[in-house]
Formats: structure tokens, sequence, C-alpha cells
């Protein structure tokens, strides 16, 4: 309802971009190789049968034969479905041309608020006039994002897709206050071709997911940092005690303490609720480079 009337108020504004219509989606552009972008463009090639350019600025994260092995090894994929979907990913440290002729760009790098609105400043500039620009961020304000990309405010968007991507099946897709509602149904469109569940969600810190379950894992460091239980101790009770599927501590580590880090900045700044504050144990573990099972160490050892 509130954002049917923003965007009401907003289209009396004069954006400088044509309105585009809902379009169909035959190439995609992922900025951002990590253990997110990887996922979403191996689902994008395979589910939607899409082209994809997956854009990093480190050549070692361009690795998507590792994953897409993985795949392989553990029966998802056989070796001819896998051959099928690596043609499709081309890999590419180029930002600029990848985005040349591209329909929708999903952007996956870090969760800095500063880096990814450079990257949407720079795909304002440099994308055709009627792409589609989503950012899969887990927590950073879409509205602030979209405002960066001068001239395409209202192309800009959130997919943002659960981890590991090829197994979770919810996205949520949110709305900055300028988004069209083309930009919206296309978005819709292409994320239900990737075989994704949606829930929409309004432009709020952390949206619904990350609002919720970060707050959880904040908890579990701060249970641990004041010596109430041990890592073991508490992850076993979330799981044999309350069903949850993994630990929260093993969540941390899964999706990156650094990760986990970001979310709850955003959650403290930006609603300035104390209820947020990230844990000081956070905090030094990432101080420690200790960012879970990305860097080989977390609350849990994974050099082995
Ligand atoms: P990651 O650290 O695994 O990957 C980030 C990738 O971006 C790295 O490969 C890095 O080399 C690359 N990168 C850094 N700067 C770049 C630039 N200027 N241009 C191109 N590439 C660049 O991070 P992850 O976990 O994939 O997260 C990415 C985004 O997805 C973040 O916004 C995060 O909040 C969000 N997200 C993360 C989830 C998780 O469970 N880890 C779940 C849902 C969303």
């Amino acid at each position: 309802m509130l954002n049917n009337l923003l965007r009401a108020s907003a289209s009396k504004r004069a954006f400088s971009t044509a309105r585009i219509l809902s379009k169909d989606v035959n190439h995609l552009t992922v900025i951002g190789g990590g253990q997110m972008g990887l996922g979403i463009a191996l689902v994008a090639a395979n589910k939607a049968g899409v082209k994809v350019s997956l854009v990093d600025n480190s050549e070692a994260s361009l690795e998507k034969d590792k994953l897409l092995a993985k795949d392989v090894g553990k029966g998802r994929l056989t070796e001819e479905q896998s051959k099928d979907i690596a043609s499709r990913i081309v890999p590419t440290t180029d930002l600029s041309a990848a985005v040349k002729n591209t329909d929708m760009v999903i952007e996956a790098v870090p969760e800095i608020p500063s880096l990814k609105i450079q990257i949407f400043a720079q795909l304002a500039a440099e994308a055709p006039k009627d792409a589609i620009l989503a950012t899969n961020t887990s927590s950073i304000s879409i509205t602030q994002i979209a405002a960066a990309a001068r001239g395409a405010e209202d192309r800009v968007i959130a997919a943002h897709f659960m981890n590991p991507v090829p197994v979770q099946k919810g996205v949520e897709i949110i709305e900055a206050l300028q988004t069209s509602k083309d930009t919206l149904d296309s978005t819709l469109a292409f994320v239900a071709r990737m075989g994704k569940v949606k829930s929409v969600s309004r432009d709020s810190p952390g949206f619904i997911a990350n609002r919720i379950l970060l707050p959880y894992i904040n908890e579990a460091i701060t249970v641990l940092e004041t010596g109430i239980g041990s890592k073991e101790d508490i992850d076993s009770m979330l799981v044999n005690g309350c069903a949850m599927p993994m630990g929260p501590l093993a969540l941390a580590d899964f999706i990156g303490l650094d990760t986990c880090l970001a979310i709850m900045k955003v959650l403290y700044n930006d609603t300035g609720d104390s209820k947020y504050r990230p844990s000081v144990l956070l905090q030094k573990y990432v101080d420690a480079g200790w960012l879970g099972k990305k860097s080989g160490k977390g609350f849990y050892d994974y050099s082995k």
C-alpha cells in the first residue's frame, strides 16, 4: 500500500530514462563471483538458460568449474549438464565490457555500502538504458543504492537470494522508493524462471530475512562471548532442542562473519536501536581475519 502510494508520487517525477517495459532477460551480468554471485550465475544459466557474464575483480574468484565439479560430485548434475551450463557462463574482470549489451545485472560484491554505490553509479552510466539493475544486498537501503544510479533510479531493485543459491528456493524482492512497476514485474518474472519462490519486502534495514535471522545469530555469539555455553552446546541446543537445521554459530561461519558483521552494522546504524549492537566477539573474529568457512577458520576449523 505504502509502496503503491510512493510509486504513484515518484512516477510524477520526470526520470531522465524512458520507462522500461517488462522484458525477457536473455543476457544476465553477475558482478562479484563469490559464494553468492557464483551460485546466482549457475542457477541462472541452468534453470533460466540465459547467457551469463560473471564479473569479478579477482581472477581466483572466477573459477566457476570448482562449484560445478562439486555439484557433479554430489550427483546434482551430470557431466554433460555441467558442460552445457559452463558454456553459458563467461567469466571476466572487465565490468564495462560485460554490461554493454546486458538485459539485467545482479550485483553481489561484499556488503560495503560505498562499494555498491560506486558500482551502481557506473552501471547507470554504462549499462543499456533499459537494463534492470538488481542488487543482492543483505541489508543496505535499496533507495540509497538507487539514488546513486543517476538517471536509472527506476530500474534499480533488490533480488536477495539465499545461500546456497542452488539449494535455497526463497528469494526476497525489495523495491526502492524509485523502482518502477515494470522493473518489479520483470524481476519477478526472471526469478520465477530461475525456479525461485519470492517474498516481497519493504525497503527497511535487513528486510524480512536478516531483520529476523541476524539478531538471532548475533545473540548466539553474545551467549558464547559471555560464557553461557560452549560453541558446541549452543549449536547442539538449537539443532536438537529447537529443530533448527543448523546451529547459529555454524550458520554464521557459512554466511561469512564479515557479512554477518556488515549486516549487524547496517541494522544498528540505520535504526539507531541498541538491540542490534554487533557482538564484540564478532568484531574481533573479523579483525583477526577469521571469516568462517571461506577463510578456513571461524567459530569452527575448516582447514581440512
Ligand atoms: P564473497 O566475499 O563470497 O564474494 C564477494 C566477491 O566480490 C568476491 O569474489 C570479490 O572478489 C568480489 N569483488 C569485490 N570487489 C569487487 C568489485 N569491485 N568488482 C567485482 N567484484 C568484486 O561474498 P558473498 O557471501 O558472495 O556476498 C556477496 C553479497 O551477497 C553481499 O552483499 C552479501 O551481503 C550478500 N548475501 C550474502 C549471503 C551469504 O550467506 N553469504 C546471503 C545473501 C546475500
